[in-house]
């Protein structure tokens, strides 16, 4: 007798991050997706990272395509598959296979996995896949902390150093913040059980992990433990930098000549949306820069990264790796930001739903969605390669670039 296939069993591959993303909110409880989607205060960044995307045009040719298009890059002083990398972001609670499922599948397709300081899986288990590893560091507790963190990530195996600085720890948001219980005992569970107890794969795949360790996923930052100590709750990390006094340019030098004392490989200063910073990074010794706004969660009203760009990219393209973040969704999104000056986007929410979706298998299944994107944009353009890519192929909206902090109009 031949199997009948069940007609409603849901193809688990998907054709775009909005498909993704809609898995993403059917099956992750309500405040964890709410946790990945939304901005700080009245997430007019975030709306406007993807906003500013879409008002960039094309006017492809109808005839000279090539028959072969090039979407490798060189980032960072690394060969990736395509110009796209994994921002670090902190992924407790969407998968129970978190930053280790992300890592496998940014291996599997070529490119570099960012990862958090305050990632649900540690340093050690991410390299272990054998993913190229850029670990991101917050500037959180005092400098001698900083340097055995920064020590453990390069015995661990990374290869370069994310410096995010840009947080203003702002509250209030008007979509409400999730309520991040400070551990996952047996009391949490019975009181949150509401909100996730109609989220049955999330439950199901979240109990297998349950079931084959013993252990229940816990929401610590094992990157921030001290050495032979525990690891912080989510909290603890979170007090600790709140409370730290936060960095002059004095300090990103430092903490860039450290990082080049113990480790030799890149240093990336994340966070960037003014011309004058830009140059500053430069001049503290940075090798790449992303410019970003956080994703719209740090200082809300913020413009779209993209729009912030190309007047940086103009200013110091020539003397460092310029990347961006922020809203990419689709392979054309990275077309546009290639071509407005950045050498690879970063991308943040994207991967995180592919990861809800699908686990590494979805991660993967973005990637492949923006690599073919990349590629028929391409192709539209007639372009043989993305090294190709200019500001010209672009239909660009007057007043669309953002100018800030250009040294002749800072204030002393
Ligand atoms: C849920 C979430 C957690 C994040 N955590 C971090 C983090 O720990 N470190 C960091 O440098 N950036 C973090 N980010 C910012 C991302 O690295 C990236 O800048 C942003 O997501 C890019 O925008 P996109 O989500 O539109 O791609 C986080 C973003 C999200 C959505």
């Amino acid at each position: 007798m031949t199997k009948l296939e069940n007609p409603w069993k849901q193809n688990p591959w998907f054709e775009s991050v909005a498909v993704a993303q809609e898995r993403a909110r059917k099956r992750l409880p309500q405040p964890v997706y709410g946790a990945l989607v939304a901005g700080s205060e009245r997430g007019q960044s975030v709306a406007d990272n993807q906003a500013a995307f879409a008002e960039l045009g094309w006017a492809p040719h109808v005839v000279g395509q090539h028959a072969k298009r090039e979407i490798a890059t060189t980032v960072f002083g690394h060969d990736l598959a395509l110009p796209v990398i994994i921002s670090p972001t902190g992924v407790q609670a969407v998968h129970p296979d978190g930053e280790v499922a992300v890592a496998r599948a940014a291996a599997a397709r070529g490119t570099i996995m960012g990862l958090s300081n305050f990632a649900s899986k540690s340093v050690e288990e991410v390299t272990a896949t054998g993913a190229t590893t850029f670990f991101q560091m917050y500037w959180t507790g005092d400098r001698d902390t900083m340097v055995q963190r920064m020590t453990r990530a390069h015995a661990a195996g990374v290869q370069g150093l994310i410096a995010t600085l840009d947080w203003s720890f702002s509250i209030g948001r008007d979509w409400g913040s999730p309520e991040i219980p400070e551990k996952v005992d047996l009391r949490t569970m019975v009181r949150m059980a509401p909100k996730v107890a109609t989220k049955g794969r999330w439950m199901w795949q979240f109990g297998k992990q349950f079931r084959a360790t013993g252990r229940l996923p816990d929401l610590t930052a094992p990157n921030l433990a001290p050495p032979g100590g525990d690891a912080p709750t989510f909290f603890g990390a979170y007090y600790e930098w709140m409370t730290t006094p936060p960095p002059t340019w004095d300090d990103v030098a430092w903490m860039r000549e450290t990082w080049d004392q113990i480790s030799g490989t890149p240093f990336v200063l994340k966070g960037v949306c003014r011309i004058d910073d830009a140059l500053r990074a430069v001049d503290a010794g940075v090798d790449g820069i992303s410019v970003s706004n956080h994703g719209g969660n740090n200082l809300d009203g913020t413009p779209a990264a993209i729009r912030v760009l190309k007047p940086i990219a103009d200013r110091v393209g020539d003397q460092v790796d310029v990347v961006m973040d922020g809203g990419v969704r689709r392979g054309s999104d990275v077309v546009k930001a290639l071509a407005l000056g950045a050498r690879a986007v970063l991308i943040g929410r994207a991967y995180l739903w592919g990861l809800a979706a699908n686990g590494q298998a979805g991660v993967e299944n973005v990637l492949d969605v923006l690599s073919s994107g990349i590629d028929s944009a391409l192709r539209g353009l007639a372009l043989p390669s993305v090294s190709e890519l200019r500001p010209e192929h672009l239909i660009v909206p007057d007043g669309f670039h953002v100018e800030v902090g250009a040294p002749d109009r800072a204030r002393p």
